[in-house]
């Protein structure tokens, strides 16, 4: 908002500048010459210098309306109360916003430099300075009037004098102000000759290497509502308790490294505090006794728990206070090991919590967060979570990116040796799956097992980020994993379906193959990939959001065509070649049984149900008999083509069917001809 003001205000004065030489003059005298136009409201107004004079007779202006109420004096060095003297008796602005803007110059501000602008009582008065230099402030510079705002930006002092810059509170005692904003001051520090009253309703000091805010404390009478230090270099902090009407204090980019009871309490309106960036160790349990927090911002410090033993060995927590006001909490970047005090929270909308030491979650963690939306684990030790972590909550949005988790299923399932079919597993989404509609796992370079049972569980599912996953053959597993729920069926909304995020990931024909059970699951989400990844028949067969560089080269398409007719074939191959992982621990979405001996008939059978097969071409297939012995390498590849070739013939056809459908813009009619014609060849040779 400051940032916004001032480009519009440095854009107003870059116009001023380039109008100047056309303007009229409308004020010259021995302090300053004013230029202006007389359809605009814009007066910029240049300081005489070497001269210590500071009269200004406002009275021969000379202007068609006087209704000029921005003003913009550059290289003004000093005001006194007779600078603006009479300037009131000349312009009649009763009801109008003054601004009056004031860039380089300011070495010295007199008592009551402004006091002529307090006739105008039901204006609001804005007075922002830009670099100014010596900036020295008299006792009551400001006199006792009203403004509505004043910035003071890039106090010059301390870069000239090389010696912090002292800010006279006393300048200011006894006016009011809606809004003050300093910034960019270099070093500074406040001073004031006796106890000072201001009375602000919003103030921030910014950028000022501030160290001790004690005297500016003080000095702010009780209704200021904002309070801004960001970016300072405070330690520790005063008692803030008697500002009763504060909502909201910005305390972010300090060195401060403790919060102690005295400091926040009782503060009954104020809604959010932010301390991130600071290097708090230690948070006193009671620390915010009295407090309705919405929001608590943690970011970036150094706390190793959310928890505290009391001297009788009680465990307390400085979030109990906060137990049912708290909407946003933020505690990543620090060394949290867990998050046992959220347990308490009732009222929690969204947790962030990435950069921290969790290893493991807990069941019911937000066991009564039953608001809880959003939550980031990103970037932890997580290896366990916990079936019901998630419990009672409606998440729709988790990102567990960068964890060490192994599969999406609970961990019994995982260190059991038994029948995967006979063992229950269940998963931490399910609590979860009616509201989960963005998931990301990116980066958990350890997830090896991906069981797509669940994913298709989550029904409101929109994004799901598998980037930088190392995609194994256990990436694409199906397999049931809840008695309760039979039902395969997928209830995503299609088109769109889910969008699967795959950055990173080199996706592979084996990759083709080991999806051809859950081909149907694929086929109702859109990929997205590497816009370089190379082409190659998973590439070529999916959707994608985003078609590849490569599909776009006819050529490349035309080949991967020719190529990706024998995929199955391929397949075949590849799937008896693998030994670390048996067919059977895969069960097709269309639940064939299988026996305990695997044929390549049999796996050919799995692989196509997926696929569109009418019951004539089935039929078919299962007339074809093998004997399940598996064959020496040579005999297995006669038998596997005597008995497949058939079959394959079928399902190339059928699978053309299907590339036609969904890539016409792939195929001309011709090409297909001629694929089919080769399809033809390739089992005659045989
Ligand atoms: C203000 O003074 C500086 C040097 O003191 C000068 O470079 C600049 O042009 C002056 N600005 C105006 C608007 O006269
Ligand atoms: C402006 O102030 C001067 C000096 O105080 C005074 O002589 C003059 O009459 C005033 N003009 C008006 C219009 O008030
Ligand atoms: C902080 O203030 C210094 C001058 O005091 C300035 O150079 C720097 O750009 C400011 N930083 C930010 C982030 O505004
Ligand atoms: C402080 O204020 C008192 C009067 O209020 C005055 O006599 C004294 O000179 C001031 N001291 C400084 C350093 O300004
Ligand atoms: C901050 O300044 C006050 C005086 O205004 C002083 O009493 C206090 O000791 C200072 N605090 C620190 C940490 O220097
Ligand atoms: C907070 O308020 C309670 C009750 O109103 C009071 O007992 C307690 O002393 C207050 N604490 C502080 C630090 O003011
Ligand atoms: C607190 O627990 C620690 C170890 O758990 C024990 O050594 C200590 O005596 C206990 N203190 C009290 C007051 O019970
Ligand atoms: C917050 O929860 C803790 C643990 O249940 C409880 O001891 C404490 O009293 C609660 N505080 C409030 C303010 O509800
Ligand atoms: C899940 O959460 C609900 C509501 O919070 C609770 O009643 C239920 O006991 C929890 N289930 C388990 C298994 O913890
Ligand atoms: C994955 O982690 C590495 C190192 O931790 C990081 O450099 C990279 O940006 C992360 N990638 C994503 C997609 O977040
Ligand atoms: C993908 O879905 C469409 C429409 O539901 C279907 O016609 C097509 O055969 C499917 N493709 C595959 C490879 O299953
Ligand atoms: C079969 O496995 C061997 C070694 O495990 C490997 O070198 C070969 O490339 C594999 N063949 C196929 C077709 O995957």
């Amino acid at each position: 908002m400051f940032a916004l003001n001032f480009v519009f205000s440095i854009i107003q004065l870059i116009s001023i500048i380039n109008r100047t030489k056309l303007e009229n003059v409308c004020l010259d005298n021995l302090v300053l010459t004013c230029y202006c136009e007389d359809d605009t409201s814009f007066v910029s107004c240049t300081g005489k210098t070497s001269i210590k004079d500071s009269f200004v007779d406002w009275a021969p202006f000379v202007s068609a309306n006087h209704r000029q109420s921005s003003f913009t004096f550059y290289n003004l060095t000093r005001l006194t109360y007779l600078t603006f003297t009479n300037f009131s008796s000349t312009f009649h602005l009763h009801g109008e916003s003054i601004d009056l803007t004031f860039i380089n110059g300011m070495d010295e501000i007199e008592e009551n430099a402004f006091q002529s602008l307090h006739e105008y009582s039901d204006s609001s008065i804005e007075i922002k300075f830009v670099s100014p230099q010596n900036f020295k402030l008299a006792d009551y510079a400001f006199g006792r009037g009203a403004y509505y705002e004043v910035d003071i930006d890039s106090i010059q002092y301390s870069h000239i004098h090389k010696l912090p810059y002292q800010l006279n509170l006393k300048s200011m005692d006894g006016a009011r102000f809606y809004q003050m904003n300093i910034r960019n001051c270099g070093d500074m520090e406040f001073i004031s000759n006796g106890s000072s009253t201001i009375e602000l309703i919003d103030i921030a000091v910014s950028n000022c290497s501030l160290a001790n805010s004690s005297l500016l404390i003080e000095s702010i009478s009780t209704g200021l509502a904002g309070l801004d230090l960001t970016s300072n270099h405070l330690i520790a902090l005063p008692s803030l308790k008697n500002f009763q009407n504060l909502r909201a204090i910005n305390l972010k980019n300090n060195f401060i490294e403790e919060i102690t009871v005295n400091i926040f309490n009782n503060m009954s309106s104020l809604g959010r505090l932010d301390l991130s960036n600071n290097r708090i160790r230690n948070i006193e349990p009671d620390s915010f006794v009295g407090l309705r927090l919405t929001e608590l911002n943690l970011d970036n410090n150094r706390l190793t728990s959310l928890e505290t033993l009391t001297t009788d060995n009680q465990t307390t927590s400085f979030l109990y206070p906060l137990n049912e006001s708290l909407t946003l909490l933020v505690v990543s970047n620090n060394f949290l090991q867990d998050l046992n005090p959220l347990k308490h929270m009732t009222n929690l909308d969204q947790v962030k919590v990435c950069y921290n030491q969790i290893k493991t979650l807990d069941g019911n963690i937000f066991e009564k967060a039953h608001k809880l939306k959003s939550v980031d684990f990103s970037y932890n030790q997580i290896e366990l979570i916990d079936s019901m972590t998630f419990n009672g909550t409606i998440i729709d949005n988790l990102n567990l990116a960068g964890n060490r988790l192994s599969s999406l299923e609970t961990n019994e399932s995982l260190s059991s040796n038994t029948s995967l079919f006979e063992k229950q597993t269940s998963s931490f989404l399910y609590p979860i799956s009616s509201t989960i509609s963005s998931l990301s796992f990116s980066n958990c370079t350890n997830l090896i097992e991906i069981n797509w049972f669940i994913i298709i569980k989550l029904q409101a599912l929109f994004y799901l980020d598998l980037s930088e996953v190392k995609m194994t053959e256990k990436s694409w597993l199906y397999r049931k994993t809840d008695v309760n729920s039979e039902d395969s069926s997928i209830n995503w909304h299609y088109p769109p379906g889910p969008r699967i995020i795959l950055y990173g990931i080199r996706l592979t024909d084996n990759d083709y193959c080991l999806t051809k059970s859950i081909v149907d699951i694929l086929n109702k989400t859109i990929l997205i990939v590497d816009i370089d990844h190379s082409c190659n028949c998973f590439i070529y067969s999916y959707d994608t959001e985003h078609r590849p560089i490569c599909l776009y080269n006819q050529s490349v398409v035309d080949e991967l065509s020719r190529q990706c007719t024998s995929i199955d074939l391929f397949c075949e191959l590849f799937s008896n070649n693998s030994t670390a992982l048996t067919f059977t621990e895969w069960t097709s979405l269309s639940s064939l049984s299988t026996t305990t001996q695997t044929t390549s008939v049999e796996t050919i059978m799995t692989l196509t149900s997926s696929s569109t097969l009418v019951s004539t071409e089935q039929s078919i297939i299962t007339s074809t008999h093998v004997s399940s012995e598996r064959p020496n390498k040579n005999g297995q590849m006669k038998i596997i083509l005597a008995t497949v070739i058939p079959s394959i013939f079928v399902i190339v056809l059928c699978l053309v069917g299907t590339y036609l459908y969904r890539r016409k813009k792939f195929y001309s009619l011709t090409e297909d001809i001629e694929m089919r014609n080769e399809i033809l060849q390739f089992t005659d040779k045989e």
